[in-house]
Formats: C-alpha cells, sequence, structure tokens
C-alpha cells in the first residue's frame, strides 16, 4: 500500500517554495521580540502565534495571504535570522525525504524595508551550506522580483551590484515572478527575462495559479521561461496542454496552497490525473509551508489520498521532477 512512510522514502525534488514562507508564527513572534518589531496593534490576530495560525486557515485569495506574508516579513532583520528561516526549512524537508530543493526568496520584499541584499543572501547560504554537509541535501536559490511593482524598479534590483555580484559568483542561478498575478500578465517583464537569459540564468515564472492559462503561453513565448510555477490553469486548454507536454516543460504544482488560496475547492480538483495522462511533467511542492498548513510530504499525501495513484505513477512524478532540476547531471543520477 502506498501510505505515507512509502511517500516519505521516495527521493523528492522541491522547487516551487518560498523561503519567507518557512516563517512559522512561532519563530515570527520570537524574531520580533528579538528584534524590537512592532506588529500590527489593530489586527487582533497578530495577538498570539495561536491566533495567527488560527487566522492562516482562512485565507480567501493570494492577495490576503500576501498581505500576511510580507507582514510577516517585516520580523526578519540579521543575517542570523534568514539563516535560522531557511536552516528551519531544510531540516523540515530533509526529514521529508528531499535530496535536492531550488527555493525562491524576494529581494525586493527586504531591500524596500532597508535590509541589505548581502544581509538576506549570507544567511540564506549559511544555512544552505550547513543542509549540504549536516543533511547531505543539496540546494540552490532563485531570485524571484515582485510582479506588483512596476517591471522597471524589478529591473533596477536586478541589475544592482550586490545581486549581479551573486549571479557571478554562481550564488544564485535563476530569476523567478511571484506575488499578485493579476493584473499582471508576464510580459510585462519581458526585458527583465530577455537580461536574465543572456547572462545564461535559469527562467521560471509562477503563471496559471489565479491569472488564465494566456498567462502560461505568454511567460513560454515572451519570457522564454524554462518552468511554469503551479500552472494548473494549463488545464483548462488542452492545445496548450498538449504544446507543454510535447517541449517537456516542468509545472512546479503545489496542491495545499492551491486549496488553501482557494484556487481549487478540493485537492481532487487539482488536475493531477489531467496532466499525468496529458504526459505534462510535473513535481509537487509546498509553497509555504508555514502558511498552508503542511510541508511537502503533506502534499504527497494530500494527492495519493485525492487520486490513489499507483506506484508508477509516483515513479513518473519522482523521475520528472529530477530530470527536470537545475542540479548537475552528475547529482541526478545520485537520485535517480
Ligand atoms: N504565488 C505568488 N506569489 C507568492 C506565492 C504564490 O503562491 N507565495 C509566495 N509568494
Ligand atoms: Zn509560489
Amino acid at each position: 500500500t502506498i501510505d505515507r512512510e512509502f511517500l516519505k522514502a521516495l527521493p523528492k525534488c522541491e522547487h516551487h517554495m518560498h523561503l519567507e514562507g518557512a516563517l512559522s508564527p512561532a519563530l515570527l513572534f520570537q524574531l520580533a521580540a528579538q528584534n524590537n518589531i512592532t506588529l500590527p496593534q489593530d489586527d487582533e490576530c497578530y495577538a498570539n502565534a495561536e491566533t495567527l495560525s488560527t487566522r492562516y486557515k482562512g485565507f480567501t485569495s493570494l492577495d490576503d495571504f500576501l498581505g500576511y506574508y510580507y507582514m510577516g516579513m517585516s520580523v526578519l532583520i540579521q543575517s542570523s535570522d534568514f539563516e535560522a528561516l531557511a536552516w528551519d526549512y531544510f531540516q523540515h524537508a530533509s526529514a521529508d525525504g528531499v535530496q535536492h530543493a531550488e527555493v525562491f526568496f524576494d529581494p525586493q520584499a527586504h531591500m524596500s524595508r532597508g535590509v541589505s541584499y548581502k544581509t538576506v543572501l549570507s544567511g540564506f547560504t549559511a544555512a544552505s551550506e550547513r543542509a549540504e554537509t549536516e543533511l547531505g541535501m543539496t540546494s540552490m536559490l532563485t531570485t524571484c522580483f515582485l510582479r506588483h511593482l512596476p517591471p522597471k524598479d524589478c529591473l533596477d534590483v536586478f541589475e544592482s551590484d550586490d545581486v549581479q555580484a551573486s549571479y557571478e559568483a554562481g550564488a544564485v542561478k535563476a530569476i523567478g515572478l511571484d506575488s499578485s498575478e493579476l493584473p499582471f500578465p508576464p510580459d510585462m517583464f519581458r526585458d527583465l527575462y530577455a537580461r536574465a537569459k543572456a547572462q545564461g540564468l535559469r527562467l521560471t515564472a509562477h503563471a496559471g495559479e489565479e491569472g488564465p492559462s494566456s498567462y502560461i503561453s505568454t511567460a513560454l513565448d515572451t519570457l522564454h521561461v524554462d518552468r511554469i510555477d503551479h500552472g494548473i490553469r494549463l488545464a483548462e486548454d488542452p492545445e496548450l496542454m498538449a504544446k507543454i507536454a510535447a517541449r517537456g516543460t516542468l509545472l512546479t504544482v503545489c496542491p495545499l496552497s492551491n486549496v488553501v488560496l482557494r484556487c481549487v475547492d478540493r485537492v481532487e480538483q487539482v488536475p493531477i490525473r489531467k496532466f499525468l495522462d496529458a504526459g505534462v511533467k510535473f513535481s509537487i511542492n509546498s509553497d509555504d509551508p508555514a502558511y498552508f498548513g503542511g510541508y511537502i510530504l503533506d502534499n504527497y499525501v494530500a494527492v495519493q489520498h485525492a487520486f490513489a495513484l499507483s506506484v508508477g505513477d509516483w515513479e513518473t512524478i519522482c523521475k520528472a521532477a529530477i530530470e527536470g532540476s537545475w542540479c548537475g547531471e552528475e547529482r541526478k543520477k545520485e537520485m535517480l
């Protein structure tokens, strides 16, 4: 039988998680106290970790969640805060059987608060090195750009010295696009993506989470992304689905996120079976585990519960995740 233990033992790669989304209410209050940060007095959810956790169970949309996500980040000040945050995630991921994680962070959300990019990066890098030595888990960092901000701001941050230095040093190897999806179509960011591509960076973008499937085709055709984050609304367009299957583009699906943010009512409505039947490659991921009530294994378990997949289906999913990873071929062979 395919139970939690079976799913835990599968060699997992995670491709869609925001390190800032690993901030648990407990760590949020701890860092707020350490850094003397005042949380909103007029929102009773911030009374304590328990009231905040309860609020997290009642998100009504992506934007409703993002308000809490950005507020939560206000407690992250020191490099050691970013390290603690990422280390918390790596420990959870390793316990869930993740061997390789490609994780996002949002530089603009910190730089706009006066926290330097170097502070953020040094904390995340320290945790990532520790994960490799202590947990045997490899990882890669992706800078995500905030699509609700003007494309010019995104480009300025991309071109700033510290950010460029991190690409040149190989500390960051990819860019992504996140935050409010509507009404910010991917082609607004074509200049940013053209520059990143010219520099040899890997490219991904959130598309087709709340936005229409046309955002997925635009991300492919105008941004030339290698991967699509979420992409669940692809199922509404069979022609595009066939095209993506033929191209072998990986979708990074986040089932529990889709339910919590009300993109679907139930995990059963995430198009897992449709993607498997159409030959669309996808991985299963946690997105913002501390906000959505589960890490990667909880997502695997929820998918199994909803779809009663076979051992062969799980082999297909895990193989696609390993082969679609951005690590070297050697590392892929170790995981296969
Ligand atoms: N979508 C868009 N932006 C985000 C998300 C998401 O699921 N999580 C964190 N930032
Ligand atoms: Zn996401």
